[in-house]
């Protein structure tokens, strides 16, 4: 590694990783299975990423479960991976709580089947206590609706007489579902798809993109770990300049 690189990069890993957890289907059509396979799978993939986190000093893990336009999918996939969120929570969340991690669905609770809403909110209220790890669920997210929500919210308040001024940055901020979460460092997507699909739009601001061919099934440490890696390379600049540019050396070969 060069003394540049050694200069620029970030000190340390990224604390808050966000995943796109992309490819489910395709796993599961190249082995002529049903997509459902596929996505029992990406849970398998998902326990083992959570628990390979916190050994790369991830502190906060916001992970893509179901977005605002996968509704527009066939009616059995939808109710597969609903099917699918009842049996991780009841599966998973007494282990998740005993290791400390603080699960928090992000994205819109009305819309989604009544048992599942109920669900989420009991996951989020028995796990309120930890702060060893974050994990955030996107479910029935969008990174649109959830900035027209936080917009609504300040509406709200000011309708309220709870707010007056102008807006700033942080009022907004503080609406959307990811308020209070540490900055997201890094985001992933899997499948070698390279958009955002309507994941964090505001979050993204400044985060360091990885895309990875992996399909997300095969996802697990070793992919977590090269996407770090990667990270690791990374200048974060945040619209100031390259501190190479102001090095004595620099200066004086100009
Ligand atoms: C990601 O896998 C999981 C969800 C979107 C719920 P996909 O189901 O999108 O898999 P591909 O992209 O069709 O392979
Ligand atoms: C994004 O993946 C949503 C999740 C991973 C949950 P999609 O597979 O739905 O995104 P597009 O349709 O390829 O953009
Ligand atoms: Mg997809």
């Amino acid at each position: 590694m060069s003394v540049e690189t050694v200069a620029t990069a970030p000190e340390k890993g990224p604390r808050h990783v966000a995943l796109i957890m992309d490819g489910n289907g395709r796993w599961a059509e190249r082995r002529g299975l049903p997509r459902v396979v596929g996505h029992r799978e990406g849970v398998q993939a998902l326990r083992r990423t959570i628990k390979a986190a916190p050994d790369f000093g991830v502190r906060c893990l916001t992970v893509f479960g179901f977005s605002t336009e996968n509704w527009s999918r066939p009616a059995d996939e939808v109710s597969d991976l609903m099917g699918l969120v009842r049996s991780f929570v009841g599966s998973d969340l007494k282990r998740l709580e005993a290791s400390g991690v603080r699960l928090r669905v992000l994205g819109r609770r009305k819309g989604l089947p009544g048992d599942i809403a109920a669900i989420v909110d009991r996951a989020e209220a028995q796990t309120a206590h930890n702060d060893r790890f974050l994990l955030q669920v996107a479910f029935n997210y969008g990174g649109r609706a959830d900035l027209v929500d936080a917009a609504q919210r300040l509406l709200d308040r000011a309708r309220a007489g709870l707010f007056e001024g102008d807006v700033t940055e942080d009022d907004l901020g503080a609406g959307l579902s990811t308020a209070g979460a540490p900055p997201v460092d890094l985001i992933v997507r899997t499948s070698g798809e390279q958009r955002l699909s309507n994941f964090l739009l505001w979050e993204a601001a400044y985060a360091e993109l990885v895309f990875q061919d992996i399909l997300w099934p095969d996802y697990g440490a070793e992919a977590l770990g090269e996407a770090i890696a990667l990270y690791g390379n990374r200048e974060r600049r945040y619209g100031g300049r390259d501190v190479l540019t102001d090095a004595p050396v620099v200066k004086a070969a100009g």
